[in-house]
């Protein structure tokens, strides 16, 4: 298994495209790459330019990250699931965006998705860090996307039956393992 299939990298980057489109709408930086986020934020006048403020509440991801970090794996999570930010993150009613419609409020842990999303993520780093960095040579780390590939619920793998697969009445049900007689 190789580090990430061509579907997912396509899937990464047309979503990187999508926001960078919309970042650019907002924004005058140049969309050809992530811009950084130097543009000091000077007084409290509204710019143009986006900037994206620290994490206050990270529990299973480094602490140290940036604000403009958080938002790059937070893009990946998107797009490895299939979803959108509101598919984990709470719109606060109270918090009314340009567009009318409610802002997410991005630290509230009212989401179980996000909850969901916190174990995944430390599921995810165990199989890599105990597991596949055990593998000499491996360089095919574990990723949302190697198991949820661009939906929210992995679909249920079922082997081809020209492959000696039995009729897979069982599917669902991940661990089926035979009964020793
Ligand atoms: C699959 C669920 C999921 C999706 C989809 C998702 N997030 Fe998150 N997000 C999380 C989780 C979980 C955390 C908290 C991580 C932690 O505790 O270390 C988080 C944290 C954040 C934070 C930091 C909040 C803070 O102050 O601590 C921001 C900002 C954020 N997400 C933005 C986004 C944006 C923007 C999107 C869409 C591009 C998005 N998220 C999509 C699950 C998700
Ligand atoms: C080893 C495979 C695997 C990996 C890797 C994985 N997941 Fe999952 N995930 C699952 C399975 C299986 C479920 C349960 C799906 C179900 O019951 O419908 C699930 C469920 C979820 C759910 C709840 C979905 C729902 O229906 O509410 C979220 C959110 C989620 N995963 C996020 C993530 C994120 C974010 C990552 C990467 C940090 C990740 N997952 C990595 C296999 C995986």
């Amino acid at each position: 298994m190789k580090v990430t299939s061509p579907t997912l990298v396509a899937a990464v980057l047309a979503a990187a495209q999508v926001t960078l489109a919309a970042v650019a709408q907002v924004s005058t930086a140049a969309p050809t790459a992530t811009p950084p986020s130097v543009s000091a934020p000077t007084g409290g006048q509204t710019s143009a330019k986006r900037v994206r403020p620290n994490p206050t509440n990270l529990q299973v991801l480094p602490k140290q990250l940036t604000g403009d970090q958080v938002h790059e794996i937070m893009e990946q999570w998107e797009a490895a699931l299939g979803g959108s930010c509101a598919t984990c993150h709470t719109a606060d009613p109270k918090n009314i965006g340009p567009n009318g419609k409610p802002k997410l409020n991005f630290a509230d842990d009212t989401k179980e998705e996000k909850a969901f999303a916190r174990k995944m993520y430390q599921m995810t780093e165990e199989i890599n860090q105990n597991y596949v960095a055990k593998i000499p040579n491996s360089g095919a780390p574990v990723t949302c996307g190697t198991c949820h590939r661009g939906h929210l619920g992995p679909e249920p793998f079922v082997a081809a039956e020209e492959d000696g697969a039995p009729k897979a009445k069982n599917a669902a049900s991940a661990s089926v393992v035979p009964t020793v007689k």
